[in-house]
């Protein structure tokens, strides 16, 4: 006879229709989502769009209004050994400033169940190896004391981990250095969540995209379905006759950008049709050509319509 397999137990993370409400502010809105092992996934949006709330309530340090978040499967409370499931790091480690990085790793390994050994070899990955580790960490710089959150985040092994905002604080070695890490650890077939409210600093680490707005996911898609598709139906237009260019393609449903001098970019509009109607009120046309538009640019206009907090622009 032969046995039937156990079920799968599903890796990385899965969150289905988790909703938070602080107050007035629906700060999570049925958010359903997976994060797979072997990515980097970059959880994107603007200031105060739920990121941070998102990742509290994966790790059982906030209570969601409704839905779940599984880690392997299981909820955090579930987990029995939580540091070899799941690393995270929310913000740079808090450490009693008269604690040793390193003591305070070991603290953490001591209650965790990791051996000893773990903290020397985490403090090796994250360039604190050394004096530093035997210094207390009440005079560590906020990017050193980032590196130590992503020392005790590591200390377990685990194969799901989690960072919010990691090169807050860094140098450009710095962020560098975790562009680098956050890879590896995907390389290694672990599930790397990463926050972050510049898509700048996610353009060359991340696989695939989760774009949040106002607490509800905006995309979901590896990072170049979104840049084919921020690509599509975009045209770099250079004419003498630019405010009347863009008058004319605005009335017919683009949206023009100005970008230079002479240059506007036309989004939602084919090539031929902005070439048609340019010909057809006799405005001159320098060039028209593909606009290839990068990550960036798709994240300003998927999140358009989601920023609460917008500095003044100067004129
Ligand atoms: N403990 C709290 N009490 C009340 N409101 C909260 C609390 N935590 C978050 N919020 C609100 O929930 C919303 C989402 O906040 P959150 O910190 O999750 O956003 P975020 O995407 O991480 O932003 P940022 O990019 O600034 O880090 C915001 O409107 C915030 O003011
Ligand atoms: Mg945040």
């Amino acid at each position: 006879m032969t046995a039937t397999p156990a079920p799968p137990i599903p890796a990385g993370i899965e969150a289905r229709g988790l909703r938070k409400r602080y107050g007035p502010t629906l700060a999570v809105d049925a958010l359903s989502f997976a994060v797979r092992p072997g990515q980097v996934t970059g959880f994107v949006g603007p200031n105060g769009s739920g990121k941070s709330t998102t990742l509290r309530m994966i790790m059982g340090l906030v209570r969601p209004d409704g839905g779940s978040a599984l880690i392997g499967g299981r909820r955090y409370q579930e987990l029995r050994t939580p540091l070899t499931h799941v690393g995270a790091m929310l913000d740079a480690a808090v450490v009693h400033p008269a604690r040793r990085a390193r003591d305070h790793l070991l603290w953490l390994a001591h209650a965790g169940g990791v051996p000893a050994r773990r903290v020397d070899e985490v403090l090796d990955l994250v360039g604190l190896a050394g004096p530093a580790a035997r210094r207390p960490a009440g005079g560590f710089s906020l990017g050193m004391r980032q590196r130590l959150g992503i020392a005790a985040a590591l200390l377990g092994d685990p194969p799901v981990l989690m960072f919010d905002e990691p090169v807050n604080g860094l140098d450009p070695d710095g962020v560098r250095w975790i562009r680098g890490l956050l890879r590896s650890l995907a390389a290694e077939g672990r599930a790397v969540l990463v926050a972050s409210h510049l898509m700048s600093e996610l353009e060359d680490t991340a696989d695939h995209l989760l774009v949040i707005g106002h607490g509800r996911l905006l995309a979901d898609a590896p990072v170049r379905e979104l840049r084919a598709a921020a690509s599509r139906d975009r045209v770099r237009l250079r004419t003498p006759s630019r405010s009347e260019a863009m008058t004319l393609l605005a009335g017919a449903g683009a949206t023009v950008a100005d970008t230079g001098e002479e240059t506007v970019v036309v989004t939602g509009l084919p090539p031929e049709r902005v070439a048609a109607l340019l010909a057809s009120h006799e405005l001159p046309v320098r060039e028209i050509a593909p606009h290839h538009a990068s990550l960036e640019e798709a994240y300003m206009e998927l999140t358009r319509d989601c920023l609460d907090y917008r500095a003044r622009e100067e004129r």
